[in-house]
């Protein structure tokens, strides 16, 4: 199956991706955690997007898109693989179609996560991720067993630079300018299921596989 997994920063795109992916035995493929590697390492492309994600912009397709095609080409990605955070705008919508074209194949399904802009604030500002395994908490819906110390590796817990409130505000702006679009466009393709995302993390993954399990072959 090849999914994309669509809605605002704060949605839980990561939080379903890991138990998604797991569940259909396909990788997940996290543009942001990606970026965010490479920012750590202080690569080429890491210092190409640093400005980009510290302000809360997209990152230039040129650069995205390149890496996106490179990890799509993949041998781990060839039977499958679920999008999370790519596409973000129409035109690599557009570049992701042709590129699976080009491969002679095409997206399966594209699941967005419905929530509204409150409850996305909330999220974003509670969250926390572990440095050493990247496992995401909450402090209030998910709260790690022990203060600033992930629960299932002991790594130290750290908030994102970019879950600080005016770049929240200013990401959910970008979100509806570039990303919202995808929303019709994938309408229009004949690909797009929305989910409801509120609720109980166990429940969302719920409705999210319910609704994928009919696309798996
Ligand atoms: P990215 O990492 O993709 O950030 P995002 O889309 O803003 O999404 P988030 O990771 O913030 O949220 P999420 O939906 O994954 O929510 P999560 O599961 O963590 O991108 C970061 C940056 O990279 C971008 O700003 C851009 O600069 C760059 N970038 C990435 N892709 C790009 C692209 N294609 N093109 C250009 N630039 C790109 O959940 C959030 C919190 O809520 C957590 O604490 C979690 O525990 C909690 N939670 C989750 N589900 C629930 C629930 N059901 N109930 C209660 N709490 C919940």
């Amino acid at each position: 199956m090849r999914i994309v997994l669509v809605g605002p920063p704060g949605a839980g795109k990561g939080t379903q991706a890991q138990f998604i992916a797991s569940e259909l035995t396909i990788p997940r493929i996290s543009t942001g955690d990606i970026f965010r590697y490479n920012v750590t390492h202080n690569t080429e492309l890491g210092r190409k997007a640093r400005e980009f994600m510290e302000r809360g912009d997209l990152v230039p397709d040129e650069v995205t898109i390149a890496m996106v095609r490179d990890r799509l080409a993949e041998d781990d990605a060839q039977d499958g693989f679920l999008l999370d955070g790519f596409p973000r705008n129409v035109p690599q919508a557009e570049t992701l179609k042709k590129m699976l074209a080009e491969w002679e194949t095409r997206l399966t399904i594209v699941l967005e996560l419905v929530v509204d802009e409150d409850e996305v604030v909330r999220r974003l500002s509670g969250r926390r991720t572990c440095r050493r395994c990247e496992r995401v908490w909450h402090l209030l819906y998910d709260p790690p067993p022990r203060d600033g110390i992930c629960g299932d590796c002991g790594g130290e817990l750290f908030q994102r630079d970019d879950d600080s409130e005016d770049t929240v505000r200013h990401r959910l702006e970008v979100y509806q300018d570039q990303t919202a679009p995808l929303i019709a466009f994938y309408a229009d393709e004949g690909i797009l299921v929305g989910i409801d995302a509120t609720g109980p993390v166990e429940d969302v993954t719920s409705r999210a596989l319910a609704t994928l399990r009919p696309y798996v072959r």
